[in-house]
């Protein structure tokens, strides 16, 4: 016999028993973008609320997140010279293992987690070292491992490679435990697509590619059975979590890895599919505070278990106010 489904909905507590997903901030990842100079608290024009720090001002950022119960943040650099191969990513006196350092010496209880690519480092914009106006693989994973280690003796607690370079997460374990940091994690972009959603971000971070676009290296949004095989390769490269990037679109995905493999899985709720909520809340077109937490549940109830969201410090003050 039929149910009558409306029972289960009559009084806010019987729909709190009844519920299936509940955001906790503990799932959110936080983004910053940090950049080389002084006395920078600059806000990006196509997101809303987020800005690019100089590391003498990213305590003002650091202590709210800290105040919020955020516990960790991945690190976005934005250096002052770029150069073919990137090479200011393995500095050790670079942008991002400055931020490090700082970060883990003045807020031990964050988790520090870098994100590992060239595209920001590169005069180019483009992901890795160019070939005949490609991204070379195997040249790139050279590197990889070069930007990785300097990430490692500056402290990080997780990589993210997002290059979506072939062996990356196989190459990134051996020269991590090679060098006896076997604790550092390694969170993969295992799903990349390429996707138009990422634009406001290289605004933020300065790395949009000077010719061409990334079709060789990030995945062909129309493909599905192929982000099985992604996530499969870094699951056997040795991943301690595998990401879905961007997530809205991709949900379909995130269920798809959640069901497929054991792994915490983590989604990407990227630049644009912050600004366009941004941008109709700023025109009063919807109300931000309501889409903003019915689309990070969406996420979460899709499959997530981890959220990168820019939108980790305004849900975080919503969830703690609910839980007084
Ligand atoms: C760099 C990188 C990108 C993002 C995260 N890491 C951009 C890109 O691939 O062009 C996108 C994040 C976002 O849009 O919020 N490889
Ligand atoms: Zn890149």
């Amino acid at each position: 016999m039929a149910e009558r489904l409306r029972d289960n909905r009559k009084t806010e507590e019987i729909r709190a028993k009844v519920r299936e997903t509940e955001l906790q901030v503990a799932n959110f990842i936080y983004p910053l973008f940090i950049e080389e100079g002084d006395n920078i608290k600059k806000e990006i024009v196509s997101m809303p609320g987020i800005y690019r720090y100089s590391l003498d001002r990213i305590n003002e950022e650091l202590d709210e997140v800290v105040a919020l119960g955020i516990k960790s943040i991945i690190l976005f650099g934005i250096p002052l010279n770029k150069d073919a191969d990137g090479s200011e990513s393995w500095n050790d006196e670079g942008i991002i293992q400055k931020a490090i350092r700082h970060i883990k010496s003045n807020y031990p209880s964050l988790l520090v987690i870098a994100d590992v690519c060239f595209c920001e480092y590169t005069d180019h914009g483009h992901c890795g070292v160019l070939c005949d106006h490609d991204v070379d693989n195997d040249l790139t994973l050279v590197n990889l491992r070069k930007q990785v280690l300097a990430q490692a003796k500056a402290g990080v607690d997780m990589v993210a490679p997002s290059g979506m370079m072939d062996f990356a997460v196989k190459e990134i374990r051996d020269e991590l435990d090679k060098n006896g940091f076997e604790k550092i994690l390694i969170m993969g972009y295992s799903v990349k697509y390429c996707s138009s959603y990422y634009g406001p971000f290289r605004d933020a971070a300065d790395s949009a590619p000077s010719f061409g676009d990334r079709r060789t290296y990030q995945m062909d949004p129309a493909n599905r059975n192929e982000a099985i095989k992604e996530a499969q390769a870094d699951v056997d490269e040795g991943a301690d979590i595998l990401m879905v990037k961007p997530a809205l679109s991709y949900l379909d995905i995130i269920r798809d890895l959640k069901n497929n493999f054991d792994l915490p899985i983590a989604a990407y709720n990227v630049s644009g599919e912050y600004s366009m909520v941004k941008a109709a809340g700023n025109n009063g077109w919807i109300d931000e505070q309501k889409v903003m937490m019915e689309t990070l549940l969406s996420i979460k109830r899709a499959g997530a278990d981890i959220i990168i969201t820019y939108f980790a410090k305004e849900a975080a003050k919503i969830l703690n106010k609910n839980e007084q």
